[in-house]
């Protein structure tokens, strides 16, 4: 078996200890004599599954009673529209759009009220994250809206947004228990699971209590209502019943390893090696504003497309794969989740160096 050093953006690298356990138990899932995959989402063994995660995430995240955890389908994606759906009660929204992802949440919302940009980075390629410190937010927003790590762009907010005291909803898909979080910031905090915590296909919600409504408009599918997913414990329809496992294992995990300070601990190590290299390269840039570095995402450039391709190319060839930009930024990205080890991004760094020398 030959494992190599994946720097995907998602779906991502996981911990190798959970894939092996994961084989392990693919035939027989705790001596029931089938696998997880072929077993009833309302047996016994599937409702331990389940509420075994959600407690494990509330432990790591310390999370509220008063918020709910819902496990639920259709990727981060769908709560662009499922936020609007259950929120916006005055038909008011403020987003701040500093990438992709927020603003296709701000064009999905826009079908269902009156989603306003409040703040944008579009001006530099995202490659900022805005003052977000005092902002024009209309009074009857129903909530402000982040998309808090950049899959694409490399940023993160390493300040919250001041709301000016309306609901904070984030989205974290791509830095998802890379730290610890104070909960009680957010009303909504949600992520598609596939970056940095398990396999695709689910995307984890957790919703304070008071924003889970029954008096969403008529047109909300029975499906998008979050309060139909929380009076049935996620199991309002067959849930995607392996990636909740999968995600069980590797909440497991995370508590073995120290929980998410400890993985605060690793990731900032892990990105001081690439930034710090990156800083001293003369071939290789960042392209984020310093202060704004995601630990997660991390793009570079060199000024040439030729060098770029090479260096993706002969980086494959030596085990380090994945590496090439998204298609709207080009250049390369190293995303580094939790499950990446500093060895990985030591032998990318050494890479770049030996690359380095060898081209200039
Ligand atoms: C920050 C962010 N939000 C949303 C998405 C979309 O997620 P999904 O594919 O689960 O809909 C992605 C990535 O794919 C992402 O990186």
């Amino acid at each position: 078996m030959s494992r190599v050093y994946n720097f995907s953006a998602g779906p991502a690298v996981l911990p190798e200890e959970v894939l092996k356990q994961a084989a392990a138990e693919m035939l027989d899932f705790n001596g029931s004599g089938m696998s997880i995959n072929e077993m009833s989402h309302r047996s016994k063994a599937f409702d331990n599954v389940i509420q075994t995660a959600e407690q494990d995430i509330r432990d790591l995240m310390n999370i509220p009673d008063n918020y709910k955890v819902l496990f639920l389908q259709g990727g981060a994606s769908q709560q662009f529209a499922a936020v609007p759906m259950n929120l916006m009660q005055n038909k008011k929204a403020a987003y701040i759009v500093t990438g992709q992802w927020a603003k296709k949440a701000l064009a999905e919302a826009k079908k269902y009220g009156d989603a306003i940009e409040v703040a944008s980075s579009a001006d530099k390629t995202f490659s900022y994250i805005p003052d977000c410190s005092d902002l024009a937010i209309p009074e009857d927003a129903d909530y402000v809206y982040i998309c808090e790590n950049n899959t694409i762009y490399g940023t993160k907010f390493k300040k919250l947004p001041n709301t000016k005291g309306h609901i904070l909803v984030s989205d974290v898909s791509s830095c998802f228990l890379s730290e610890p979080v104070n909960v009680n910031d957010y009303g909504v905090i949600y992520g598609g699971v596939q970056k940095n915590v398990g396999p695709a296909g689910l995307v984890i919600s957790i919703i304070r209590e008071d924003l889970i409504r029954d008096d969403v408009p008529d047109f909300v599918p029975t499906m998008l209502k979050w309060k139909t997913q929380a009076d049935n414990g996620s199991l309002y329809n067959t849930p995607n019943c392996w990636a909740i496992y999968m995600c069980g294992l590797v909440f497991k995990w995370l508590k073995e390893q120290g929980g998410l300070t400890e993985m605060k601990r690793r990731n900032e190590e892990k990105a001081k090696i690439l930034y710090d290299y990156l800083d001293s390269s003369k071939m290789f840039k960042g392209t984020v504003r310093k202060e704004d570095r995601s630990l997660m995402n991390v793009p570079f450039v060199t000024d040439s497309e030729e060098l770029n391709a090479k260096f993706i190319a002969q980086a494959t060839e030596n085990g380090l794969v994945s590496l090439k930009g998204h298609r709207t930024v080009g250049g390369m990205r190293a995303s580094i989740y939790n499950a990446m080890p500093k060895e990985g991004v030591q032998k990318l760094v050494d890479f770049m160096d030996k690359f380095e020398k060898e081209n200039n």
